[in-house]
């Protein structure tokens, strides 16, 4: 098997200007196809993401006899099965590169009558799934990981039990994996959290006519209920505008129009701490779609200063920090995150490579065990490491507009997870990038 490799290579200079709409919210897009499957009718979903995560997630449930019609232009037609019509996969689901397609599904398929068994790419064969494993083994789910608490997750489908349970970490896809198995769980099962996430489950399972309560700061739902389906219409998705939020302020002479941007609260810590750096965003036509909030931003270039950034923004902005540890690197003085140690167990360890490619480019960069301290000043040309994060590929090429020199950015092909055609539009919006591929055996 071969895989091909992609290099950005971006020449510095210019400004980002015009208008864009980015693809449309993953959080949203994996979310959609799960609960459409589990209605009993016919769901219509727009403004999907053809990214590879959520088309991971698509295929999951295709395997588990969905019928779902495209995605076409992000248009996607999912036949639902009702909560208790999916069908034992045959072999394991392979998941990629997504978190959120373990972790949620997980949850959705510990109680199921059947056994599955859920495999990812070598950054998912990493990451943490005791989280999900350990909650749900209390609701009598039977869920095993690998001695370091690793995937692949072994699942043997069987009656759960409600629980009450008060998350360790602020995690939307844990909270998220226990709500989908309180549907099939005897009783209620509620869940607190450390600090809020993103809500999107909670807003579409009542959006799918189920009932979420949240009493005293517990989430809970009652299992057995049905869903009825329903139209979404996915949002832009502020993790992807956030590139184009840091490029645009950092870029002398920058003027873009960001179109039909998710503006969920639990989303928008990137837009809070950019203006906390003295940004220049500005929020028009706010509107709710969908019971979603969304609206345009206009980001001019600005000056921006370095931060102390706020504890309680951190889990509101978690996938933005690639994006922010650029802003900070081209800001006034210091900026400092601490209380932020889930990104070490993201794609990557995004503190560790995000320090070693600003080191690189000859950025002060001091990682801490929970956050990092940057020190403002010129940013280099030359080479850095996106070791297959997605975010960290597209928020060095955005960095490449203010570089002293050329920049290549190596392994960058997981853009395609998230962010599809980023570098068109980018292209589209003043940046110089060229994608340099390479055949790897
Ligand atoms: C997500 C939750 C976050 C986020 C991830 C998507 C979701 O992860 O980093 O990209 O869709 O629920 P955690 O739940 O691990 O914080």
């Amino acid at each position: 098997m071969s895989r091909r490799r992609l290099d950005f290579q971006v020449a510095p200079g210019g400004q980002l200007r015009g208008r864009a709409r980015v693809p449309g919210d993953k959080s949203i897009s994996h979310r959609s196809i799960m609960l459409a499957a589990l209605a009993d009718g016919i769901s219509e979903i727009t403004g999907f993401l053809e990214g590879e995560d959520c088309l991971a997630t698509l295929s999951a449930f295709r395997r588990m006899g969905v019928t779902i019609d495209g995605p076409d232009a992000g248009r996607v037609r999912v036949r639902g099965v009702g909560l208790r019509g999916l069908q034992a996969p045959e072999g394991p689901l392979d998941l990629g590169n997504s978190g959120t397609s373990m972790r949620l599904l997980a949850g959705l398929l510990a109680g199921q009558s059947f056994s599955s068994e859920l495999i990812g790419d070598s950054s998912l064969s990493r990451r943490p799934m005791r989280r999900v494993t350990d909650p749900l083994t209390r609701m009598g789910a039977d869920i095993h990981c690998s001695a370091e608490g690793t995937p692949p997750l072994r699942i043997h489908g069987r009656a759960l039990q409600g629980l009450r349970y008060s998350m360790p970490v602020a995690s939307a896809q844990v909270k998220s994996c226990l709500l989908l198995a309180g549907l099939y769980a005897e009783g209620r099962t509620c869940v607190r959290e450390p600090a809020p996430t993103r809500d999107h489950t909670e807003r579409m399972l009542r959006g799918f006519g189920c009932q979420v309560q949240v009493e005293d700061g517990w989430i809970c739902v009652q299992g057995g209920q049905r869903l009825r389906p329903a139209g979404i219409e996915v949002p832009a998705d502020i993790s992807s505008v956030a590139f184009f939020l840091v490029g645009a302020s950092i870029a002398p002479g920058s003027d873009l129009l960001l179109e039909h941007v998710g503006l969920n609260a639990t989303r928008s810590g990137v837009v809070e701490i950019l203006r906390l750096m003295g940004a220049n965003i500005e929020i028009l036509a706010a509107r709710e779609v969908g019971g979603e909030p969304v609206a345009d931003l206009r980001v001019r270039s600005a000056t921006l200063h370095g931060i102390e950034i706020p504890r309680a923004l951190v889990p509101l902005a978690i996938d933005e920090f690639p994006a922010l540890f650029i802003a900070a690197a081209c800001a006034r003085g210091e900026t400092v995150l601490a209380g932020a140690e889930e990104l070490r167990v993201k794609e990557s360890d995004r503190i560790q490579v995000m320090a070693e490619g600003l080191q690189a480019l000859g950025v002060a960069a001091a990682p801490l065990p929970d956050g990092i301290i940057i020190r403002g000043g010129a940013v280099g040309g030359g080479e850095v490491e996106a070791r297959g994060d997605h975010r960290i590929a597209m928020s060095f090429a955005m960095a490449g507009l203010v570089a002293g020199g050329p920049l290549c950015v190596r392994d960058c092909a997981n853009v395609e997870t998230s962010f599809p055609g980023f570098a068109a539009l980018a292209r589209g919006c003043g940046l110089s990038l060229v994608e340099a591929h390479k055949e790897l055996p």
